[in-house]
């Protein structure tokens, strides 16, 4: 997606929290016509009515559309329920369960068919942190192998380093910049959306967009703190 405006803020909250009555507090406490709300899967049908300026979207889907696959859920049954967005890629789903960029490249094409905009996740981990050199080529690997025949123009990318996510270590900015202007070489696009992520809290989120020139912040725990998420809106 090209750049828009208004930056944009997505909350990711992960495998939280865990009753829908809190779901419904946090939700209806922060709804903001900036946020992106994705919540797990049993919360979305139910916090659609909740969230009424802001959007709603999922951390995950499959490849295919519809059958035997057991405890899965489809990019189409999503866009049934509401769902405008998707968090594909992200570095947990590559570590903890394994997804390969091959399978996340399926799964950005299947939520693009059924018209959800991926929200991408493109960062190196910690081994690619070695040298410059290793960084730049780990990228470059996953964000070819990620967008393979995939247009820019139909989703939105979150560059997320791995050290960065919830650890309390956020990217320094000018580094988090240098990366941005990477990935928007190596797309060929310097018109795509690019959000940061990674330890996102009130104090740093404004520097990411003034000084870093992201296109909103993909903020994840955070975003489950009502007090906290507050200022993070008020500062952007
Ligand atoms: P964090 O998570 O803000 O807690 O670092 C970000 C993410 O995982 O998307």
């Amino acid at each position: 997606m090209t750049k828009n405006s208004k930056p944009l803020l997505v909350a990711n909250w992960k495998m939280n929290p865990q009753t829908i009555e809190k779901a419904k507090e946090i939700a209806s406490f922060l709804d903001n016509e900036k946020v992106i709300f994705c919540p797990p899967f049993v919360f979305l049908s139910v916090l659609k009515e909740t969230i009424q300026k802001g959007k709603i979207g999922a951390q995950n889907c499959f490849k295919e559309k519809e059958g035997a696959f057991t405890g899965e859920i489809s990019p189409v049954m999503l866009k049934e329920a509401g769902v405008k967005y998707v968090i594909l890629g992200h570095s947990e789903r590559r570590t903890v369960f394994e997804e390969s960029s091959k399978e996340v490249n399926e799964k950005i094409k299947a939520a693009i068919e059924a018209g959800i905009t991926p929200i991408v996740c493109i960062g190196e981990s910690e081994e690619c942190n070695e040298s410059e050199e290793k960084t730049l080529l780990c990228i470059k690997e996953q964000l070819q192998e990620t967008l393979q025949d995939v247009s820019v123009a139909d989703i939105i990318i979150a560059y997320e380093p791995l050290f960065a996510i919830g650890s309390g270590n956020s990217c320094p900015v000018d580094l988090a910049e240098r990366r941005k202007i990477i990935i928007q070489e190596l797309v060929e696009d310097k018109n795509v959306a690019i959000l940061y992520g990674g330890s996102v809290n009130s104090e740093n989120v404004s520097s990411y967009l003034k000084e870093g020139g992201f296109d909103g912040v993909l903020v994840g725990g955070a975003s489950l703190n009502p007090h906290e998420f507050l200022r993070i809106i008020e500062s952007i």
